[in-house]
């Protein structure tokens, strides 16, 4: 009982998504019509500008923080309980109800999340996304390859057992696959680089 409460805690806080809450109540803009519609951290910074995207990627990377600090010092959930705290604050990012279940693509959260549940771990892949993103200057692109790093390190350095590796292959690849629409951009080299901003 008192881990479905904190599940759908966890959902709750991911629903409370920086974009479109700055976006229509600040700027009476919704995020999800515009640039790649996106209700995240890069479309904010892309739609609303940099100021509005960093306080996007704040609000989203802080929620991320608070679920896993909830399940791991207040409630002291196993690591597998964390993980599954963590997928529901992703699903709440990616499909908010009251957003028509029309959200992000919880990056930003993913990263939050996964710095207090392993900060080694999740700092190596900070810096792999910070590499990809200069490299290639696609958000996206160091966003596919920050989830898969998460995927390899964690199962590979991680010593977690093999349900906590499929639950956090489970959350990256909810992530990955919320990038389809990317995919197929950086495919068909039409993706969207840092320094593009365009609001339609
Ligand atoms: O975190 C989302 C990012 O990887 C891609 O965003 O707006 O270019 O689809 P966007």
């Amino acid at each position: 009982m008192k881990f479905l409460f904190c599940l759908l805690l966890s959902y709750l806080i991911g629903t409370i998504s920086g974009s479109y809450i700055i976006g229509s109540k600040v700027l009476n803009i919704d995020i999800r019509n515009y640039g790649s519609k996106n209700a995240g951290t890069t479309n904010a910074m892309r739609v609303l500008g940099k100021k509005w995207g960093v306080i996007t990627f704040i609000i989203d990377f802080l929620k991320g923080i608070l679920v896993v600090v909830i399940s791991k010092y207040i409630f002291l959930f196993s690591n597998q309980y964390i993980l599954f705290m963590i997928l529901a604050c992703i699903v709440g990012h990616d499909y908010p109800f009251y957003m028509k279940f029309k959200g992000g693509k919880g990056v930003a959260t993913t990263l939050g999340a996964f710095a207090v549940f392993n900060f080694k771990l999740a700092f190596i892949c900070w810096l792999i996304w910070m590499f990809l993103i200069l490299t290639t200057k696609m958000v996206s692109l160091a966003s596919i390859g920050f989830l898969l790093s998460i995927i390899v390190l964690f199962t590979l350095l991680g010593d977690y057992d093999v349900y906590c590796d499929i639950t956090i292959f489970v959350i990256c690849g909810l992530g990955i696959y919320r990038h389809k629409s990317n995919i197929k951009r950086i495919l068909s080299k039409t993706e969207n680089k840092i320094g593009n901003r365009r609001k339609k």
